[in-house]
């Protein structure tokens, strides 16, 4: 009964949280708190539908989406969502403390300066990093601004209000990444450095935070794609094929001789034996850790000598076999796979965990967009 009232008296929009993945599109439904898990699916993206980061066929798009809402059978029609790290800039400023309204004006005046196309072609939200209260009036607070060109989130709403869904909020994906992480960035006797890295299929991002406190975001061009174009190029093969032996074959470490002695003599096997794959993956891993390596001095400079505590990876691209334990391996940080479901409440006589588990990295971010989606206020 109290609920009830509760309910009528603060009335709550759930969303869904849905990403337009370049390989995969993902759907999870959560409701209630703490959150539950409804109901989720995941499609691959047709071909040739995103293309660096923009839509390119909407209306294939809007087919697929409406497919995975009967699918789900959900009555939501709010989305939380989030656009292609390719077609988002963050950026941390400096504006003076002012009040709420004027806010956005400075941000925007300010932001002018740190992004490369014209200001008034873009889209733009921001974030205070500290709490607004916190910060006295006339101090310079540092906020975190997110732009995105108009056209390319016109195209995505466009897409989505055409499968009859009404888009609440347009996230940045590894800060959706983010929000599934929960406690385990918080302080326990101090705040951690922690590190999330998200190997999608068209791009990559790396993120740095101190206890809740946002350090870096940089898109890292290396990603899924650049593994399986690497196979393709090697074995001559079209990409299909070529994602297929990146699932079945793909590896990120020498191979051990044992590996190759436990191969049987499958024709398949032979041609995809480790050595071979490992040869044509390994310019890819390499120039993938030169550049995580940069990253990680970059902010060193930039904030001083600290080591990073805990690492978590995310994205469909990190499934790549032996990747995890090489990049902890290079970086010199204890890298864990995240565990987007860890938070949530999971009926196990409707969801094989097993299942779950296994596309855990394909739907950190999604689950990501659909906590937002149950604590909008966020
Ligand atoms: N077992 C595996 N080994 C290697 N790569 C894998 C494996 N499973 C999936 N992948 C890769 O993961 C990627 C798909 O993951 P994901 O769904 O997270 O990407 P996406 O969200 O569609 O991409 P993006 O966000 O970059 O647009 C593909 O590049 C796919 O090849
Ligand atoms: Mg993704």
């Amino acid at each position: 009964m109290r609920d009830f009232f509760g309910g009528l008296l603060r009335p709550r929009i759930e969303a869904l949280g849905l990403e337009i993945g370049s390989a995969n599109i993902k759907m999870v439904e959560l409701s209630g708190t703490p959150p539950s898990l409804k109901n989720l699916s995941i499609r691959p993206t047709p071909p040739g539908v995103i293309q660096e980061g923009s839509i390119i066929e909407p209306g294939a798009l809007t087919d697929v989406i409406k497919e995975m809402l009967a699918e789900m059978r959900t009555r939501k029609r709010y989305v939380v969502t989030a656009a292609s790290n390719l077609a988002v800039i963050t950026r941390t400023l400096q504006v003076p403390k002012m009040p709420i309204k004027q806010m956005e004006e400075a941000v925007r005046w300010e932001a002018e300066r740190y992004i490369p196309f014209p200001i008034d072609e873009v889209v733009l939200d921001y974030a205070p990093l500290d709490a607004y209260e916190s910060i006295p009036d006339g101090e310079q607070m540092d906020v975190v601004v997110g732009a995105a060109r108009q056209e390319t989130v016109a195209s995505l709403v466009e897409a989505l209000k055409a499968a009859g869904l009404e888009p609440l909020v347009i996230d940045v994906k590894p800060f959706a990444g983010l929000r599934t992480l929960g406690a385990r960035l918080a302080a326990t006797d101090r705040e951690p450095i922690t590190l999330f890295l998200e190997i999608g299929a068209e791009s990559s991002a790396l993120v740095l935070t101190r206890g809740e406190r946002l350090l870096l975001n940089r898109v890292i061009n290396l990603s899924g794609k650049d593994f399986t174009a690497a196979i393709s190029k090697a074995f001559n093969l079209d990409v299909v094929a070529a994602e297929d032996a990146k699932k079945n074959y793909g590896l990120a470490t020498i191979p051990t001789e044992d590996e190759d002695l436990l191969l049987d003599f499958d024709a398949e096997r032979e041609r995809f034996n480790p050595a071979r794959m490992y040869d044509a993956i390994r310019p890819v891993l390499v120039e993938l850790t030169t550049e995580l390596r940069r990253s990680l001095e970059f902010f060193r400079v930039q904030v001083g000598d600290l080591g990073v505590d805990q690492g978590f990876v995310a994205g469909g691209g990190s499934k790549l076999r032996s990747l995890v334990p090489l990049l902890s391996d290079t970086l010199g940080i204890p890298l864990e796979t995240a565990d987007p479901w860890q938070g949530l409440q999971i009926d196990k006589s409707r969801f094989d965990l097993e299942y779950l588990r296994g596309l855990a990295p394909e739907f950190t971010v999604p689950v990501g967009l659909a906590l937002r989606g149950v604590n909008p206020l966020d």
